[in-house]
This record gives structure tokens, C-alpha cells and sequence, in this order.
């Protein structure tokens, strides 16, 4: 598979694209972010790029792909409703889109959380975005699409959260997050886990489109 992936900086990302490089289903990776990642391998190369909103002066690189790993996303915590749909909703739907209409043999992975709304209409702010997000790409005329619904995701290989209080727990409670890994697969996952099924997803397909903890720690 020829694969994209956005947020290849991130914690889960950084998880994706170790995984893909490591992998041989994946025949090449071409990481999209604001910044580069810093790695360099012979399956991987490289767009930065500064409007997340706007694919135009790139598109003609983005066509040719079999998959798409969306991990680019963010907290809500101290955010606006406005704020969080923007880089939320509005990027990831603006991404999907352009690359739906360049690769409709795509099959678009998304990593959302645990806990999003489906219906849109919850008390929780971040759950409701995430959850007309996934509708949403779940209507785009991909070959397929598939919600990710991770709940803890334990960072290994030394892979860091770009969000440092994120980060400072993950260090803090890492014992506890092995452990956990094992006894509440429900509840706790890794980046290598949640890479790893992105790519087997990807590839074979899976009986339904959302895929929670439990459903990612199969692979
Ligand atoms: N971490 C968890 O335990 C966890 C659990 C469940 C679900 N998730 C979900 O997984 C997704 C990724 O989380 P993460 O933990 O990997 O986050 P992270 O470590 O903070 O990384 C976020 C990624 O998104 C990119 N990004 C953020 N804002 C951007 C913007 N305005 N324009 C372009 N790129 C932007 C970052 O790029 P830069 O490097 O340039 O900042 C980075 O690559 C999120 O949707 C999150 O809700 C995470």
C-alpha cells in the first residue's frame, strides 16, 4: 500500500509511521504536517505544508494513494466550542475531501476517542465535534472509512505527546498504563497497537466501521 499520513509529528503519528516504515504491507509513506518529522527513511518522504484548510497547491501529490492515516487532532481542554471544531472538524474535512475526490479507491482511517457522540447532540463539547466529524467522513465516497476510537493510548519506543501535560501523565503513570494494557484492553492501548491495526485495517478491511480499544488491541 501507498499510504499518507497527517500528524506524523504527534504521539499517535509518530506511532502510525513506525509502524508503516517497519511494515512490509506498506510501500511507501508520505507524511503531510506544518513541520518535518525529523526522519529519514527510503519509504518515507515529506510534505510540509502551511494551510490546512487548502490542498489546492498540492494536489497533484496527493493522488496515487491507497490509504490515508488521519492522526493530526488536538485537546479540547481550554478550548472553545469554535476553536476545537476548527481544528477539528473544518481540517479534517477539508483533507478528506481533496483526498477523496483524488483516490476513490482510498480507504481514510481517523483516529478520534473513546466516548464520541455519534449523535451529535451530547452534553460533551469535544464528543460532539468528533462525532459530526465522523459522520461526516463516514458520507465521503471513499472506498471505505474507519472511525478509530482509541481510550488511554500508552506511548512506547519512546515516542512523546506534542501536548506536554498529555505527555507528564503518560511519564507518571506508566507502570500503571502496562499494566493496565494487559488487564483492560477496553481502556488502554498503544501507539504500536493502534499503528499496527491502522495499517492491518488499511489493508483487509474491517466488519464495521468503528473500532473501539478493544477492536485495535485485536490486531
Ligand atoms: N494521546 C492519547 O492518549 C489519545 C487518546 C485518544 C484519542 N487521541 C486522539 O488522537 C489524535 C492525535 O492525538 P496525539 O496524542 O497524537 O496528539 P499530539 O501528540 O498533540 O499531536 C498532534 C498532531 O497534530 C498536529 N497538529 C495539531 N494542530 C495542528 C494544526 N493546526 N495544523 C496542522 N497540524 C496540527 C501536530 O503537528 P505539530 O507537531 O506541528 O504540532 C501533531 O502532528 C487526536 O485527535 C486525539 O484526540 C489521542
Amino acid at each position: 500500500m501507498k499510504v499518507i499520513l497527517f500528524g506524523a509529528t504527534g504521539m499517535v503519528g509518530q506511532g502510525c509511521l513506525r509502524e508503516c516504515l517497519l511494515n512490509a504491507s506498506v510501500e511507501s509513506v508520505l507524511a503531510v504536517g506544518r513541520r518535518p518529522t525529523g526522519q529519514r527513511h527510503a519509504k518515507l518522504r515529506e510534505i510540509v505544508h502551511d494551510n490546512f484548510l487548502d490542498y489546492s497547491a498540492i494536489e497533484s501529490q496527493l493522488a496515487g494513494y491507497d490509504g490515508c492515516f488521519f492522526c493530526l487532532g488536538v485537546s479540547s481542554v481550554g478550548m472553545s466550542e469554535e476553536r476545537y471544531r476548527h481544528l477539528t472538524y473544518d481540517i479534517t474535512l477539508a483533507a478528506a475531501t481533496t483526498l477523496a475526490k483524488l483516490n476513490p479507491g482510498m480507504v481514510f482511517i481517523y483516529v478520534t476517542g473513546q466516548g464520541t457522540d455519534s449523535t451529535e447532540r451530547g452534553r460533551l463539547m469535544w464528543a460532539r465535534v468528533k462525532g459530526k466529524t465522523e459522520n461526516d467522513l463516514l458520507k465521503l465516497p471513499f472506498k471505505a472509512a474507519y472511525m478509530f476510537r482509541p481510550a488511554g493510548i500508552q506511548p512506547l519506543h519512546g515516542i512523546r505527546s506534542r501536548t506536554a501535560w498529555v505527555q507528564a501523565i503518560y511519564v507518571a503513570a506508566a507502570p500503571v498504563l502496562s499494566l493496565l494494557n494487559r488487564v483492560a484492553p477496553k481502556y488502554m492501548t498503544t501507539t504500536e497497537q493502534v499503528g499496527r491495526a491502522m495499517i492491518r485495517v488499511a489493508r483487509d478491511g474491517y466488519p464495521r466501521p468503528v473500532l473501539e480499544s478493544e477492536d485495535i488491541n485485536r490486531f
